[in-house]
């Protein structure tokens, strides 16, 4: 007789959404003997987010959907592969998962599309395979994925020191309107890292700017007097390397928008809008423009990476 065993939770998929980040401040230090910059940054996450559905399998495989999918690697170098290998070595079982991701977030667009899926197949791995690990113990395991692993996780304001990896929540009052203006290409991170310092050389050694002014303006809620504190030091080197991204910042601004910046190591610009309307208008300007290639609104902060249950889907 056949018996008919029940499917345990653990055999259901996870579905998991993670944000794609902005920093608003962007401090850039002293290279370190490790390789990474000393920052001072302050992170928000925006509406802007990764799917990702984890379903168990025989061995680790992924799938990548959306937009510019055919630029993401579907093999080992994929963070989001890197992510499961190390939670399944922390919990001593086999990564058997298939992970399928849906881009919302542009690819090496300087949003941490790549650490948004990590985080996502954390937290999703964390509930299919029921690790009862600490947020703690996750976020140290993230921190050694990439610098802006455990922001994704995190998710909100935050400042961020060391390498972005310690975090601390800082009030932002309200909602903030954001209008991003993309581009196909994408900006390699270290590469933009490489620039700066060779910017930097020979000349004096970078003094990091205190974020302390920005911190305030946001605990306020105010978004006029935080546009002119919008600050990222990545922004000249990025510049340098694709110099039509002035256009598009020029763009965003004579369209309405308080400011625009690089966000990241680019080339994504971010503007922030004085309101959701506002936000509208200016993204329909810049769609017009012809300076980037796609354009999207969001808003800022909202969670990081948690699982969605079937209601949300
Ligand atoms: O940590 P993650 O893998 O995201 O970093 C990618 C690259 O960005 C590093 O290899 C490094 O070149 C650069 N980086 C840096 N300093 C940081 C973060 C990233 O130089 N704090």
């Amino acid at each position: 007789m056949l018996s008919v065993v029940p499917a345990s939770a653990e055999s259901r998929p996870v579905s998991v959404q993670a944000p794609a980040k902005v920093n608003l401040f962007l401090g850039v230090g002293d290279l370190r003997v490790d390789g990474y910059h000393e920052l001072t940054t302050v992170f928000q996450a925006l509406s802007l987010s990764e799917r990702i559905r984890l379903s168990p399998a025989e061995t680790l495989t992924i799938s990548v959907r959306g937009d510019n999918a055919a630029a993401v690697p579907t093999d080992d170098s994929n963070l989001a592969a890197r992510a499961a290998r190390a939670l399944a070595e922390r919990c001593d079982r086999d990564p058997a998962v298939h992970i399928d991701i849906d881009k919302g977030i542009p690819v090496a667009g300087g949003l941490a599309g790549g650490s948004a899926d990590a985080a996502a197949t954390m937290v999703g791995l964390d509930r299919l395979w029921e690790t009862e690990l600490s947020r703690a113990e996750l976020s140290d395991i993230a921190a050694e994925l990439g610098s802006d692993v455990p922001f994704s996780l995190h998710g909100g304001t935050a400042l961020g020191t060391g390498r972005g990896e310690n975090l601390m929540s800082v009030l932002s009052r309200g909602e903030l309107h954001w209008v991003l203006a993309i581009s196909r290409e994408g900006l390699s991170t270290p590469a933009v890292y490489g620039e700066l310092d060779r910017l930097r050389a020979g000349g004096s050694a970078p003094t990091v700017r205190d974020p302390a002014e920005l911190l305030q303006a946001l605990a306020a809620g105010d978004p006029h007097r935080l546009a002119p504190l919008l600050h990222n030091d990545l922004q000249p080197a990025a510049l340098s390397m694709r110099p039509t991204l002035r256009r598009t910042l020029r763009a965003g601004t004579d369209a309405g928008a308080l400011a625009g910046i690089v966000s990241g190591s680019g080339p994504t610009c971010v503007f922030l809008c004085a309101s959701a309307r506002s936000a509208v208008d200016v993204a329909a300007e810049l769609s017009g423009a012809g300076v980037c290639s796609a354009v999207r609104t969001a808003t800022g902060p909202v969670s990081g990476a948690h699982v969605v249950e079937e209601a949300e889907q």
